[in-house]
């Protein structure tokens, strides 16, 4: 057997130390792990949520279901964003996946061919790059600027569309994805960047995809606006689902929304149902139990408005920690629940982000990820989502670390 060239991109940096981890684990070491954004692991999932999967399993909700989705998950969606966004959309404009991870897959299994390309901003999210480099495509890197809070100066990107045009080479550019709020570093993008996004993606024909999964999950006062408040008569795509906001990581829903009618998006909608339908079907009691985890709209205020708050408190109290260490500087997050504080190499008798986050699982136990996984080597990435004490050990930890390889 010979495996393919392209199941080398199948790789995840979050993950990558587990069984290094694992290993001092069984050796008896304690271990902070950071590295993975779960919030089931810290928030139990509402029991209203629980309640309804458990119904919909005793009411024999256990069969295949519609390929695209159950009615009543789609009609739940639909409901929240015209409640939360104004949008209007029809059953078609909906489909639903395994976890937003599976629209990732049709996305780029659609669109790109052999040398195609896609614009991501670093830092990103790393599973953006093995779908689309296993299809065959090259990312075109724009960035976030640590600089500029983490934020997206569309003036930067138009001038490299400018430059790509004028080298003949938007054409095979098949979409522009952004994320927001950002994971991994909290940014929460204005309405005006992302207007001008709008307006960049039309003047190149570029389709846009907002990754919105931590729509819900903003706070010191940031405002999110989704890109589909901005897109009108753009081809689009918004991505979430309930990993994050309705705290259900292992229910594995996720969903695409395509709303506008032009050629290109009704063509996108029905391959992505071809798509949907080539897998056969969702979990069946998990989607039900998204449903009512949708419509309860009580239940679920009250539920991730205690989340968020207590977000806010840990990676604001994280941040200060961290902006003690004269090692590190972090800009703080408003969005999601991760921190990405970059290191002074230099200062350090540490190579880069790979020694330090290796050295760091192994002298201190505590395990994060190194920040070339998000396109940020000069970085790493901590999950902000344990209680304090956790995060004080933790970081406390990583400041001892960092006085201890001090060069001297
Ligand atoms: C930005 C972003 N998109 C997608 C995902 C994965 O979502 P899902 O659990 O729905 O596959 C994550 C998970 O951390 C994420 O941070």
């Amino acid at each position: 057997m010979q495996l393919s060239e392209r199941s080398r991109y199948a790789v995840n940096p979050i993950e990558e130390e587990d069984k290094v981890a694992e290993m001092l684990e069984s050796k008896g070491k304690k271990i902070i792990k950071l590295n993975r954004g779960d919030p089931p692991k810290y928030f139990p999932t509402p029991k209203y949520i629980i309640k309804a999967y458990k119904t919909a399993l005793d009411n024999g909700k256990t069969g295949y279901t519609a390929a695209d989705g159950i009615k009543e998950l789609k009609d739940a969606i639909a409901k929240r964003y015209r409640r939360s966004y104004n949008l209007s959309l029809s059953k078609d404009d909906i489909i639903v996946t395994q976890g937003l991870s599976e629209a990732l897959m049709f996305i780029n299994s659609a669109l790109i061919n052999e040398s195609d390309s896609a614009i991501l901003f670093k830092p990103y999210y790393p599973m953006y790059v093995p779908w689309l480099k296993i299809n065959g495509g090259n990312p075109i890197y724009e960035n976030y600027e640590e600089g500029n809070n983490w934020n997206i100066n569309p003036e930067k990107v138009e001038r490299s569309l400018k430059e790509a045009r004028r080298r003949g080479k938007t054409k095979r550019i098949k979409y522009m994805l952004i994320t927001n709020p950002n994971n991994p570093t909290g940014t929460v993008l204005n309405k005006s960047v992302l207007k001008d996004l709008v307006d960049i993606a039309n003047e190149y024909s570029i389709p846009l995809i907002s990754d919105e999964i931590y729509d819900e999950i903003v706070f010191n006062k940031a405002r999110f606006t989704s890109i589909s408040e901005v897109a009108k008569g753009t081809p689009y795509v918004v991505l979430n689902g309930a990993s994050k906001i309705y705290d259900s990581t292992g229910f594995r829903i996720g969903f695409m929304l395509i709303p506008e009618d032009d050629k290109l998006s009704q063509a996108f909608k029905e391959k992505m149902y071809n798509y949907a339908a080539v897998r056969l079907s969702v979990n069946s009691p998990a989607q039900y139990a998204v449903a009512e985890a949708m419509n309860n709209v009580t239940e679920h205020r009250r539920a991730i408005g205690q989340m968020v708050k207590a977000i806010e408190q840990r990676a604001n109290h994280a941040t200060r920690l961290l902006n003690e260490n004269k090692y590190l500087s972090t800009v703080k997050p408003n969005g999601a629940f991760y921190i990405m504080p970059r290191v002074d190499f230099k200062s350090l008798k540490i190579k880069n982000d790979r020694e330090f986050t290796d050295l760091l699982l192994k002298k201190e136990g505590i395990q994060v990820t190194r920040g070339s996984g998000f396109g940020a080597d000069s970085h790493f990435r901590i999950v902000a989502l344990p209680p304090k004490e956790i995060l004080d050990y933790a970081i406390n930890r990583i400041n001892r670390f960092c006085k201890a390889y001090h060069k001297r």
